[in-house]
C-alpha cells in the first residue's frame, strides 16, 4: 500500500451530526454523510471513541470496548455504518484507547471489589510517607494518583482521575488488548488510531522524578519496552493484514523513536502523530499561557521532522488540526481579513509535504475558533481544570478566560456547520456545546455551492496527491530556511521537481526564483490560492498566498 496516496478525514462524532435529537452527534449522522466524504475524495474516516463511557473525557474514558455508547447510537447502527462505508469504498479508522480504561470499566470495578487478578491490570500502589506513591503529575493537572476505593492505596492516572492507566507489564492485559483489536478487525475495520500509545511503558518501579516536567515525562514516554509491545500488538493483531492502516498518537515523542514506530519493515505502525510543531505558542513550554506563535519555530520543527523522518525512513501523519487543538487558521493566520487565503495556505503547506494528510472536520470549509464570552460555554475537562488552576494562582477571571479562549480544546469541538438553519443544521435540539456564531457565513451548504470555496481547494489538493507521484513519493528539501515569513520547500521525484511557497504573513513579499531553483523558466504553475500566476524571475507573494510550481522531466 502506498501511504503517500492516502488522505484521512477525522470525524469527532459528538460534534459531527446529530440525527437522534439529543444534541449530540451520532454514528448515524456519520453514515448519512458518506457521500460528503466521497465528494471530498478522502480514503478513510477516523472516528473518535464512541464506545460505552461515562464521557468524563468525551469518550477517551472507555468502560466497554465492544459496544456503542447509547449517546452515539446502537451496535446495529454501527454495523450499518460499517456496511455503508464498505459499499462506498470508504475505510473506517477506530480510535483505540489502550493506555487506560475508565474507572467504570468492569476490570477496574472488579479490582475495587478486591479481585486480585484485576488489581494487577492497573498500577495500584501504597502511598509513601503519608502521600502519593510518587511525585508524578497528571497531564490534566494535579497529582497522577487517586485514592483506590476506601483502601490506603492509590492507582495511577496520567490523564483524568477516572482514566486509570493499564499495567501492560501484565500479559493478561496485553491479551485483552489484542482481543479488542481483533474483534474490530473481524468486523472489517481497516484503520486504527492508537491513543497516547507511547506512554504505555512505565517502568515497574515508578520512581520519583526530579520535579522537572520534561525529565518526568521521560520516565514513562518512548521507553524501550514500548517498541516491544507495539511489535507484539502488531504480530497478534493488525500485522496479519497489509491493508490495515495504523497511526500512533505519540505524546512528547522524538524523531528517533517516531522513525522506529513507523519503520519500513512494518513491524510496528504505519505512521505517527507528533505534536512539536503545535507547541509553538507556549510560553516557557507551558500551554496555558498567552503567547503569540513563533513562526520560525513552527517552520523549523516541520522542516526538521520532514527531513529526519525521511532520512530514517519514518512516516509522518500530516496535520494542523484535530479535536485537541485550536483551529489552525485562527491560530496561525488572519481569519478576519484573509479567511480563505489563510485556510487554503495552511492546507496546501501540509498537503504537499511527505506523509499522509489528515483533515479534521470543518477544516475543509474553514471553520474557526468560536468567540465564547463565558467559562460556562466551555465543556472540556482539561480546560475547566486549567481555568481553576489559573484562578488558584491568583489570575483574574477575565485573564484566565482569555487564556482558555486561546488554548481550549473546545475550540475545535464546536458543532459542524452544515448550513445556515438553526444550530447550523447540526441538530434540531440545543447542541451539547454552543455553535460558533459565524455559521451563517461558514457552512457546508455554502461551500458546496461555490466552486471557488475552501472545500474545492481541499478536493483539488487531494486529487493532486493521487495524481502526482512527486507529492506522494517525492523527497523533501526545505528552502529559504532562514526566511522569517515564508515556509518553502522542494519535492523531487524521478527528475521532476515541485516547489511550494507559503506566505505566513498579511504582507506582500517578493521571492527571487532564479536564486532558488535551476532554470526557473521551465516551471509551470500547479496550484495557488490566488489563481494562476505568470512565472517570472521574481514572484510577488500576496498576503497568505501559497503557490506550487512544477517542473517535469
Ligand atoms: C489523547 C486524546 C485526547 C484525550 C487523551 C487521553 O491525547 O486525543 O482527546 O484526552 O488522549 O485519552
Amino acid at each position: 500500500m502506498n501511504l503517500g496516496k492516502k488522505v484521512i478525514y477525522q470525524a469527532y462524532p459528538r460534534s459531527f451530526k446529530d440525527t437522534s435529537g439529543n444534541g449530540i452527534g451520532d454514528l448515524e449522522g456519520i453514515r448519512q454523510k458518506a457521500d460528503y466524504f466521497k465528494k471530498l475524495g478522502v480514503d478513510m474516516v477516523w472516528i473518535n471513541p464512541f464506545f460505552v463511557s461515562p464521557q468524563n473525557d468525551n469518550g477517551y474514558d472507555i468502560a466497554d470496548y465492544y459496544h456503542v455508547d447509547p449517546l452515539f447510537g446502537t451496535d446495529e447502527e454501527l454495523d450499518k455504518l460499517i456496511e455503508t462505508f464498505d459499499e462506498k469504498g470508504l475505510g473506517l479508522m477506530f480510535d483505540m484507547v489502550l493506555n487506560h480504561t475508565s474507572t467504570s470499566h468492569e476490570w477496574f470495578q472488579k479490582a475495587l471489589d478486591g479481585d486480585e487478578y484485576y488489581q494487577d491490570f492497573y498500577y495500584i500502589r501504597d502511598g509513601k510517607d503519608g502521600s502519593y506513591p510518587n511525585n508524578w503529575t497528571s497531564k490534566f493537572g494535579g497529582p497522577a494518583w487517586n485514592k483506590f476505593g476506601d483502601t490506603d492505596k492509590y492507582y495511577l492516572c496520567l490523564y483524568d482521575k477516572t482514566q486509570a492507566d493499564l499495567n501492560w507489564h501484565n500479559k493478561n492485559v496485553r491479551k485483552e488488548v489484542y482481543k479488542i483489536v481483533n474483534y474490530w478487525i473481524d468486523k472489517g475495520i481497516k484503520g486504527f488510531r492508537f491513543d497516547v500509545l507511547n506512554v504505555i511503558g512505565k517502568s515497574k518501579d515508578l520512581k520519583d522524578s526530579s520535579g522537572n516536567i520534561d525529565e518526568e515525562k521521560k520516565l514513562y514516554t518512548d521507553t524501550r519496552i514500548v517498541h516491544e509491545w507495539i511489535e507484539e500488538l502488531n504480530k497478534n493483531t493488525f500485522g496479519k493484514d497489509e491493508d490495515i492502516i495504523t497511526v500512533g498518537e505519540m505524546s512528547s515523542t522524538d524523531v528517533h523513536n517516531s522513525a522506529l514506530y513507523s519503520n519500513p519493515e512494518g513491524s510496528e505502525l504505519s505512521m505517527v502523530f507528533s505534536f512539536h510543531h503545535l507547541k509553538v505558542d507556549y510560553k516557557d513550554g507551558e500551554k496555558w499561557t498567552d503567547a503569540s506563535f513563533d513562526f520560525k519555530k513552527l517552520k523549523g520543527t516541520l522542516n526538521y521532522w520532514q527531513g529526519e523522518m525521511q532520512e530514517h525512513s519514518g512516516w509522518n501523519a500530516l496535520f494542523f488540526n484535530n479535536h485537541d487543538q485550536t483551529r489552525a487558521n485562527t491560530r496561525f493566520g488572519d481569519v478576519d481579513k484573509y479567511h480563505y487565503q489563510t485556510s487554503t495556505m495552511l492546507a496546501q503547506t501540509i498537503h504537499l509535504m511527505r506523509g499522509t494528510p489528515f483533515i479534521y472536520q470543518g477544516e475543509e470549509i474553514g471553520m474557526t475558533d468560536p468567540d465564547y464570552d463565558s467559562i460556562g460555554d466551555y465543556r472540556d475537562v482539561e480546560s475547566l481544570n486549567a481555568y481553576d488552576a489559573l484562578l488558584a494562582k491568583g489570575m483574574s477571571e477575565d485573564d484566565a478566560l482569555k487564556i482558555i479562549k486561546l488554548k481550549s480544546r473546545d475550540n475545535s469541538r464546536t458543532p459542524m456547520q452544515w448550513n445556515d438553519s438553526s444550530n447550523a443544521g447540526f441538530s434540531e435540539e440545543t447542541p451539547w456545546i454552543r455553535v460558533n456564531d459565524n455559521y451563517k457565513e461558514i457552512n457546508v451548504k455554502k461551500a458546496l455551492a461555490d466552486k471557488n470555496s475552501i472545500f474545492y481547494y481541499y478536493k483539488k489538493l487531494i486529487e493532486h496527491r493521487k495524481e502526482e507521484n512527486l507529492i506522494s513519493d517525492g523527497l523533501y528539501f526545505p528552502i529559504l530556511e532562514d526566511d522569517e515569513n515564508i515556509l518553502a520547500f522542494v519535492r523531487e521525484y524521478e527528475g521532476n521537481v515541485l516547489v511550494n511557497f507559503s506566505n505566513f504573513t498579511g504582507k506582500s513579499l517578493e521571492v527571487d526564483l532564479e536564486n532558488m531553483v535551476d532554470s526557473y523558466q521551465e516551471y509551470e504553475y500547479l496550484l495557488g490560492n490566488y489563481g494562476r500566476v505568470e512565472i517570472n524571475k521574481k514572484i510577488n507573494l500576496r498576503p497568505y498566498e501559497c503557490l506550487a510550481l512544477i517542473k517535469r522531466f
